[in-house]
């Protein structure tokens, strides 16, 4: 049964290199999560995959290739910090944005003249890449509408993109759930510039800096609709620290709304005085940052199928291991830049 099963599989990731080759867009899983593949070469293609998602041209796509020792072929110049990063941790949830050599084309990179580089961890992206033969590469976004969720199964791909792509290929549920660690390089300072879940301590160590860990979140609400948000569920999402969270649905309830109130912490909910209140739903999340991330996306699509008026966030843990989560449930609530970027703040010093 089991070999059955992989041989057809086996046969679907030729049939997805085909397609790849021939120009077409191939949805497919990463260990983070799904992403929107063309062959980096064939521009059309590429063009397709923008379209698709409806992001705008200038919004630079990552290159997945198979073969790690195979990054100085993708990227004119590697710092030496880079090298051990890609030594150390690929396959794997993490992209290194680099000069881009000739080989990458600058409309993948939406002009710009730094290419984002990841050999991902995933047994059906590894199989395809290989596939495809040392000399190609494919270019992939994650594969939602710009500025939503990012999928992690393939029926998540099939509900937001259907029949636009040319195949979806089915590796399961992605392991991670969260999109890769973006490391760049600013002169010779590697910047975290979207925090994954690589732990922050294990970076600083590779990279042999200090790792200035950011401040917790401060603030209890975001008000949703005014800001441009980013890795969005559709119903509009506020964040709350614990004590005001259920008050904060009481409040909404009261005026006649419909809320979910997500939380992590282990506290008893239902003394809260919401639970036998049909128009609030509580929506329990795992204490632990691993199983949270995986499950977050997953969670917020059934969330935006009820069709609620909001949902109320309790705002994670404060410390490194929830930085990811953190990150991205401020960019699904519209959080200002400024803001983002001293929260989610992962700096790191030279020792
Ligand atoms: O886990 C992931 O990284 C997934 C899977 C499919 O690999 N991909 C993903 O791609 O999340 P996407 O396009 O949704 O997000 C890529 C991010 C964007 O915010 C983009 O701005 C940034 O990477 N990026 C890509 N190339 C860049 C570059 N040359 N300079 C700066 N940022 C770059
Ligand atoms: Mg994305």
């Amino acid at each position: 049964m089991i070999a059955a099963e992989s041989y057809s599989l086996q046969d679907e990731i030729i049939a997805a290199a085909t397609v790849l080759r021939e120009g077409g867009v191939v949805a497919f899983p990463t260990e983070t999560v799904y992403g929107l593949g063309a062959e980096i070469s064939n521009s059309s293609a590429v063009r397709r995959v923008f379209e698709i998602k409806k992001r705008p041209a200038d919004h630079p796509l990552i290159v997945h290739f198979a073969d790690a020792s195979r990054l100085n072929h993708w990227a004119r110049e590697v710092p030496e910090q880079a090298l051990r990063l890609a030594e150390l941790l690929w396959p794997g949830p993490l992209t290194l944005i680099l000069p881009r050599s000739r080989h990458v084309p600058a409309n993948v990179t939406g002009g710009q003249d730094t290419v984002g580089l990841r050999v991902p961890d995933h047994p059906v992206a590894l199989a395809l890449l290989h596939e495809l033969g040392p000399e190609r590469a494919v270019a992939a976004p994650s594969a939602n509408r710009f500025g939503r969720i990012s999928p992690t199964t393939a029926a998540h791909v099939k509900a937001e993109l259907g029949d636009a792509v040319d195949m979806i290929l089915d590796g399961g549920p992605c392991r991670i759930g969260l999109e890769s660690t973006i490391v760049g390089f600013e002169g010779k300072s590697p910047v975290i510039l979207r925090p994954g879940t690589i732990p922050m301590e294990e970076l600083a160590e590779i990279l042999g800096e200090t790792l200035v860990l950011p401040p917790p979140m401060a603030r209890t609400v975001r008000v949703p609709g005014a800001l441009a948000s980013h890795y969005a569920p559709a119903t509009p999402l506020e964040l709350w620290r614990s004590e005001l969270l259920w008050q904060r649905a009481l409040e909404l309830e009261a005026d006649g709304w419909r809320v979910a109130v997500v939380t992590w912490s282990p506290k008893n909910w239902s003394q809260r005085g919401g639970a036998k209140n049909k128009n609030v739903v509580h929506f329990s999340m795992p204490a632990e940052p691993v199983s949270y991330g995986r499950q977050l996306y997953a969670s917020l699509r059934q969330l935006d199928s009820e069709r609620l008026d909001r949902l109320l966030v309790e705002i994670p843990p404060a410390g490194s291991a929830w930085a990811a989560i953190a990150d991205r449930l401020r960019r699904a609530s519209g959080t200002p830049s400024e803001e983002l970027q001293s929260g989610a703040g992962i700096a790191l010093q030279a020792r």
